[in-house]
């Protein structure tokens, strides 16, 4: 089969690296990817956001299998045009896709089907939100752009000032342009927070193992906010028991509603959760693999991956197992200095050999290229240095002494993944 990939990071490496453990597959490209990933697919220079040539390369190579992986072109509806052209992709429809591109779409789903989430209130005037965190009177609140904000989108206000400032900058200063047309202002929850991907074929839903991702920039969770600046898996807070009661109240219900709205979600749902005093509740959708959650759960992964793919497509994930390895993976990402803010790009490598990696982990680049045989930096997340033992001190262990192996000029990356709440 011949298999192209959409997207550019260490999420989108970590896909090629476990599809191409597959029999099946004999040819992998990549659309755009970036310095790392070329030394495992070949890749294409077409934006993840270019439908109509993506389209065309696609049709053009007699491509088997398309994986859309990131969710701006799931939102803009590059698996319907694929389908369209008598492709086959994986990943949700753009009408299944909006659980994870507007905010407002998901919470009023939870509330219409019963699913445990944050109270909230919607408001599409800046005026009326002000007033009603004026009399709600309760802090922290959580305040957040209803469409897609590259992660940004979510302020943890700490007083009623700072609340109002977030609303004037998303609903009048357009900080996140029309994303901010609607926002959803939301009881602030506390607790561990869990990742859990799954396979739904809009039928049934097969729960992946367990993740944790840690969001802030620096280590004790200080900082900004981030894509994510390492994983584990499985996440520790997450009981066999806390599993179950998500499965139950949260996975199916959420399949069922979905396909009940005729909006049936097929690909990989992602489900962000907050292990709360009062049960599991779900803090947001995402359309797709998490990234770096998918760098600790796929190397986790048994069954075949294009196998799996292929049943989500054909409606018939219930006829096959999907089956996990035991012990644990450990991620640690790399960054460029001064990121999530403004940072430098080309600066070199060292470290690495000639495909990227180096030994005793497996190195899933995100923001890289290569030039002249040398690996340069190429965006704000550079690697995702990740390893897999029986237990996650062996993982954590083994992931960060890979990690002092690697250079570059300014990197930065949290020595705490693994280890807090
Ligand atoms: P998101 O960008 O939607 O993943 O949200 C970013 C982060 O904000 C989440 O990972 C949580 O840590 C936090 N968050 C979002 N909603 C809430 C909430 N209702 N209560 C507490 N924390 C929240
Ligand atoms: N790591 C969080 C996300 O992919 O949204």
């Amino acid at each position: 089969m011949k298999i192209l990939m959409v997207g550019s990071g260490g999420r989108e490496h970590a896909l090629i690296k476990k599809l191409k453990e597959s029999p099946k597959c004999t040819k992998l490209y990549c659309a755009p990817g970036n310095g790392g990933i070329s030394r495992d697919a070949e890749t294409v220079n077409i934006g993840a956001m270019d439908i109509e040539n993506m389209v065309k390369f696609a049709k053009d190579k007699a491509i088997d299998l398309v994986f859309v992986a990131p969710d701006d072109p799931l939102a803009a509806g590059m698996v319907d045009a694929m389908n369209d052209a008598g492709i086959r992709a994986f990943g949700p429809n753009e009408n299944a896709a909006i659980i994870e591109a507007s905010k407002v779409f998901s919470k009023n789903l939870m509330k219409k089907y019963n699913i445990p989430t944050a109270k909230y209130e919607v408001f599409d005037d800046a005026k009326k939100a002000m007033e009603y965190v004026e009399k709600e009177n309760t802090v922290p609140v959580v305040v957040k752009a209803d469409g897609l904000a590259l992660g940004k989108g979510v302020i943890i206000a700490q007083t009623i000032d700072e609340a109002k400032a977030a609303i004037k900058s998303i609903m009048e200063d357009k900080q996140f342009g029309d994303s901010g047309n609607n926002i959803v202002i939301e009881e602030f929850l506390t607790g561990p927070e869990v990742s859990v991907l799954a396979f739904t074929d809009g039928k049934v839903v097969k729960p992946m193992v367990s993740s944790k991702d840690h969001k802030r920039a620096y280590d004790n969770d200080e900082g900004l906010n981030t894509g994510g600046m390492g994983t584990v898996s499985p996440n520790p807070y997450y009981s066999d028991e806390i599993a179950k009661e998500c499965y139950d109240t949260i996975f199916v219900p959420t399949i069922e509603a979905m396909s009940k709205e005729g909006r049936p979600f097929k690909g990989c749902l992602y489900f962000g959760l907050m292990i709360t005093p009062n049960g599991p509740k779900v803090i947001e959708y995402n359309a797709r693999f998490g990234d770096p959650e998918a760098q600790v759960v796929l190397p986790r992964l048994k069954t075949d991956l294009v196998d799996i793919c292929e049943a989500v497509i054909d409606e018939k994930l219930a006829d096959i197992d999907v089956e996990w390895y035991d012990g644990a993976t450990a991620c640690i990402v790399m960054a460029s200095g001064g990121y999530p803010l403004a940072y430098k790009k080309g600066i070199e490598i060292s470290g690495l050999d000639k495909n990227g990696s180096v030994s005793g982990a497996v190195v899933y680049h995100a923001g890289t290229k290569l030039e002249n045989g040398k690996f340069l930096t190429n965006g704000g997340r550079v690697l995702g240095v990740t390893a897999k033992a029986d237990t996650l001190d062996e993982a954590l262990k083994k992931a960060y002494a890979a990690v002092d192996k690697i250079h570059f000029d300014g990197a930065h990356f949290r020595k705490d993944i693994g280890r807090t709440k």
